[in-house]
């Protein structure tokens, strides 16, 4: 068997805690019943998925009843998009744009372009140098037609976590949907749709020490939603389908688990990430992408080595049993330079030299150490390879 790595690619997802596979497990082999069923079994099963939907909603400040389980945070962001863009339609034929940032998680822009397809028009809205969006930009692309926005919270690659108060404020006051994908953020940011007005949030568990294969979608009370999927009557058909008990019950575990210490991991995740990135700062030929401090999301550390490509120094890290991703892990596989740092005005170079460190609140000083020591002898090593100085590349910062 392979030596245990040094995991700092938990953006990608997490490791999930012995107490969430012992729920998961109780539900397995013990409470299997399937929450339909109107017998003890089924009973069981029903309430493990009620008590989990209230903590959930409660965790937001959600009704249990705005809660609906789902697959995942993509299948949640599907069901927010497409249902609620073509329910919109069918009740006003001129309804028929949306608004989406251009550095949303994939799962959030393929469906915006497959309602392209359908006939809706999309705004893809600009970011700044640090991946905000600017919620003065979003009010004006607002016009007569336009159904809802959907901009991230915390983003995926490069950690910034957008205003969404601001940004909900902008669609409200011109009564268009705010949909949020806080898939990154659920449980490192606050999150409260009444305070923060929002009308949709997507969330999944596996960012947090939960399993894969499981996420929710909040929507306000009242919105029209269609169905995408069709089946039987589960989660208010919106999600048919017998419901993943295990997932769900991990789900709930492993948000109550986060939750609990909330302070304390943030707290001790920024200082462990300002801590590297200052060390990796200091190395000639680096630029930060994604804004520092507060507005950062606390595990998140994106960082362009120039001269070189994040993808041969994350190879030559897992060698040495480091793991680290170039960008998404759902983008990781292609060659293109992620559409996030293209977004912020890094170049094609820079984007290819970027590499995303991201911590949990298992990550040690020391396993942070190893790493930049790795960094440090890979980048040398790289460099001495390569045919572009960094220097030159500095120009283009
Ligand atoms: C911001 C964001 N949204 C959505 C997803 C997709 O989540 P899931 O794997 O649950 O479909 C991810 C996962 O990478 C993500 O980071």
């Amino acid at each position: 068997m392979r030596e245990k790595a040094v995991y700092l690619d938990n953006s990608a997802t997490t490791m999930v805690l012995p107490e969430v596979a012992a729920a998961m497990g109780k539900t397995l082999t013990q409470e299997y019943g399937n929450a339909s069923s109107m017998h003890s079994s089924g009973r069981d099963a029903f309430d493990i998925l009620e008590q989990a939907r209230k903590f959930i909603a409660d965790s937001i400040g959600a009704l249990p009843e705005e809660i609906y389980f789902t697959g995942s945070a993509t299948e949640a962001n599907n069901i927010a998009l497409i249902g609620a863009s073509r329910r919109a339609r069918e009740i006003n034929h001129d309804k028929n744009h949306i608004i989406v940032s251009k550095i949303e998680h994939p799962s959030v822009l393929n469906t915006a372009k497959a309602l392209e397809k359908e006939g809706f028009s999309v705004t893809y809205l600009s970011v700044d140098k640090d991946g905000f969006v600017s919620p003065e930009a979003l009010r004006k692309a607002i016009t007569k037609k336009t159904i809802l926005a959907s901009i991230i919270h915390a983003n995926h690659e490069i950690g910034t976590i957008q205003d969404i108060k601001a940004l909900s404020q902008a669609c409200r006051e011109k009564k268009v949907l705010f949909h949020t994908d806080a898939a990154q953020s659920y449980t490192k940011n606050f999150l409260n749709v009444k305070a923060q007005g929002l009308d949709m949030v997507s969330l999944n568990a596996h960012k947090i020490h939960g399993p894969k294969g499981v996420g929710a979608l909040y929507i306000r009370r009242g919105i029209p939603v269609a169905q995408i999927t069709f089946g039987g009557p589960q989660e208010g058909k919106l999600r048919p389908g017998t419901e993943n008990i295990p997932g769900i019950a991990g789900f709930y575990e492993a948000a109550e688990i986060a939750l609990r210490d909330y302070d304390k991991n943030r707290k001790q995740m920024r200082k462990l990430r300002d801590y590297l990135t200052g060390k990796l700062l200091a190395i000639k030929g680096t630029l930060l992408n994604g804004p520092r401090g507060e507005k950062r999301n606390c595990n998140n550390i994106n960082i362009s080595f120039l001269g070189i490509e994040g993808e041969a120094i994350m190879m030559r890290l897992d060698a040495v049993g480091i793991n680290v991703s170039t960008g998404s892990a759902c983008s990781s596989q292609s060659l293109e330079p992620s559409h996030v740092l293209l977004a912020i005005g890094r170049s094609h170079g820079q984007a290819h030299g970027s590499l995303r460190i991201t911590i949990s609140k298992f990550t040690t000083k020391k396993e942070l150490d190893y790493a930049y020591k790795k960094i440090v002898a890979t980048v040398k090593s790289l460099r001495k390879l390569s045919q572009i100085s960094y220097q030159s590349m500095e120009m283009e910062k």
